[in-house]
């Protein structure tokens, strides 16, 4: 499963970036605002610091706007990923883009028919929203895994993105559920790599060697 990060900071897309651990950048109109930038600008420093796959959302809402405007983001950087809502009109925007050879991520998947109709039109990614669905008493990850496994059973080869992404349990069920990449913020990316024992462990050791050498 591919580690994305979910966020427009530069900042935090650096610090991840150094792991050598971070395969993508997922952004969203909110997380843009956040940042007080140019968005183009913005999309394309992300896309210099991160080669993998860069999402960066439409905001028109008709079919003629989308595409106008999906159609400029693809030609931002050449790993850009052009992100619609899984409306009918982000639907028929993905399916004409999709066959233009632009790489489209179709985000606010709620149900694996949502996610059928992103695969038919074409999607490269579609993004299941795991703690939006948990936030109504719903099993978000559930969601993840049953698309997957649907999309396994179709032969279809849009990628599972999961996206919504709260606690680093949720990124274990995605994996676990067959996901093809997992979009995070970055606190939750942080989580994924701390464990006291870890801690404990390297402390211990550090001071064993440090007293070994202090008595040679
Ligand atoms: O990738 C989608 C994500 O940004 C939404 O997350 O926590 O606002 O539901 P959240």
């Amino acid at each position: 499963m591919q580690l994305f990060l979910d966020t427009a900071n530069l900042d935090e897309i650096q610090e991840i970036a150094a792991w050598g651990v971070l395969d993508g950048i997922t952004t969203n109109p909110s997380l843009v605002v956040k940042e007080k930038r140019d968005f183009k600008k913005l999309v394309q420093e992300i896309c210099k610091i991160v080669s993998g796959p860069v999402s960066a959302e439409c905001v028109s809402e008709d079919l003629e706007g989308m595409l106008k405007e999906g159609r400029d983001i693809a030609t931002w950087a050449e790993n850009v990923v052009v992100k619609v809502p899984l409306t009918p009109a982000g639907l028929g925007a993905c399916k004409q883009m999709s066959k233009d050879g632009i790489k489209v991520n179709v985000t606010l998947c709620f149900s694996v028919n949502q996610a059928l109709l992103a695969a038919r039109a074409g999607a490269y990614f579609v993004s299941p929203f795991v703690g939006r669905l948990d936030d109504i008493n719903q099993d978000g990850s559930d969601l993840v895994s049953q698309i997957a496994e649907m999309y396994h059973i179709q032969a279809l080869d849009t990628q599972v993105l999961a996206a919504s992404i709260r606690t680093p349990m949720h990124v274990q069920q995605a994996a676990l559920g067959g996901a093809d990449a997992c979009t995070m913020p970055f606190k939750v990316f942080k989580q994924l790599v701390s464990h006291p024992l870890t801690d404990a462990g390297l402390e211990k050791f550090l001071a064993d060697w440090k007293s070994a050498k202090a008595a040679v």
